[in-house]
């Protein structure tokens, strides 16, 4: 049970127990914002998003947090720290922090700049989807344990590996919200529609309240006609949303869109961020007004949640979806396996698509 569920009676005793997933997951949740940027697929974007987002937010004096969760280690690099240092006595990386109890979030916050603290990975990280494999509470080790520091940020974004395992799950855990770093390509637009189904999954089993809050669109060449028809596809499937019960209905597609710009692919082998390696180039220019918009969006409601955490859905769900028409949004055809529980069904009418259960819990 949480720590900060002390009940006064034997009525909320027995309401405690029913929620005391939510309990700690509420007040974690009202401050600072927390962010996942997830998209499963790799180089579209997710780790020059995180630390240049964060490095301009963190310039508008607001107390920011990084969380590596990539076993690559990119964001700890990018920043010019030294991965293989955070295994030195008295260093932690979020390795440690997941797999030894001993940890709390402050051992493995390093400061990076002004305003900017990080909780960076190293390679053992790839290891600690398998070492948790037993561990009971393992989708959620990372939101249990960040509530120590989380009053010490306005801002958490939290870079996800290129995939949907466990550590996925933990940034999904202790997120609010997601924002999707893209490319405006076709095959871009499937890998979004299985995504948004994954928030959706993910909503109704670890955690009632995330959303999609944001696309942002990467390495952008907004002068091609296809960049331009994947934009206004896209602007078009949110608007439509907007209707629907669906962890997206806020979504939207961020402006600026970052453009492609050299500097930034150059910046993380200097281990800088674009602002300390050329702050007036287009790259920089286009994450400081990002963050402005990211600033200025609404932030979820409290209590906007709509689905209650249903402990009794199986670990291993299949997603399948029909065959999709070329140039909508959700034309997924491929299934899609998502270590982590669901409830029985996707709703159909926001995706023609079905959830169908593999459990090897039987009727647990
Ligand atoms: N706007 C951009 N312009 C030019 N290169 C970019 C831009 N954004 C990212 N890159 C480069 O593209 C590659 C993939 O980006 P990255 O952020 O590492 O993707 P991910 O974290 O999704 O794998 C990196 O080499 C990065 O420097
Ligand atoms: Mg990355």
């Amino acid at each position: 049970m949480g720590s900060q569920c002390v009940p006064a009676s034997r009525a909320e005793q027995a309401a405690c127990l029913v929620s005391h997933d939510t309990f700690p997951y509420t007040s974690i949740m009202s401050n600072p914002r927390t962010i996942a940027l997830l998209n499963q697929k790799g180089g579209v974007g997710k780790t020059t998003s995180t630390v240049n987002l964060g490095a301009a937010i963190a310039q508008l004096d607001k107390r920011v947090c990084l969380i590596d969760l990539d076993p690559q280690a990119h964001l700890t690099l990018h920043l010019g720290l030294d991965p293989d240092a955070l295994d030195n006595p008295g260093q932690c990386s979020v390795y440690d922090l997941l797999v030894d109890d001993e940890i709390t979030a402050a051992d493995a916050l390093t400061p990076a700049r002004e305003n900017l603290f990080v909780i960076g990975a190293e390679v053992d990280l790839a290891g600690a989807e398998t070492e948790l494999a037993a561990h009971p509470d393992r989708q959620r080790i990372l939101r249990r344990k960040f509530a120590s520091v989380a009053d010490r940020f306005d801002v958490v974004l939290i870079d996800c590996p290129p995939s949907l395992g466990l550590l996925t799950l933990n940034a999904l855990s202790l997120a609010r919200e997601v924002i999707v770093p893209m490319q405006a390509h076709f095959l871009a637009l499937q890998g979004v529609s299985k995504l948004l189904e994954t928030v959706g999954l993910v909503g109704r089993s670890v955690n009632p309240e995330i959303c999609v809050s944001g696309i942002v669109l990467c390495m952008h060449e907004g002068q091609t006609t296809l960049a331009r028809e994947i934009v206004a596809d896209l602007e078009t499937f949110f608007e439509q949303a907007q209707q629907q019960e669906v962890p997206w209905r806020n979504c939207r597609v961020l402006k600026p869109a970052v453009r492609r710009n050299i500097k930034l692919a150059e910046a993380p082998s200097f281990g800088q961020t674009i602002f300390d390696y050329e702050p007036w180039c287009p790259g920089a220019n286009d994450y400081r007004k990002l963050a402005q918009q990211v600033l200025g969006m609404n932030t979820p409601a409290e209590g906007a949640a709509s689905h209650t955490v249903d402990e009794r859905v199986p670990e291993i769900v299949t997603i399948s979806t029909p065959e999709g028409t070329p140039g909508t949004i959700l034309g997924s055809t491929t299934p899609t396996e998502v270590t982590g529980r669901a409830s029985e069904e996707s709703d159909s009418k926001h995706g023609a698509s079905h959830v169908s259960k593999t459990s090897n819990h039987g009727d647990s």
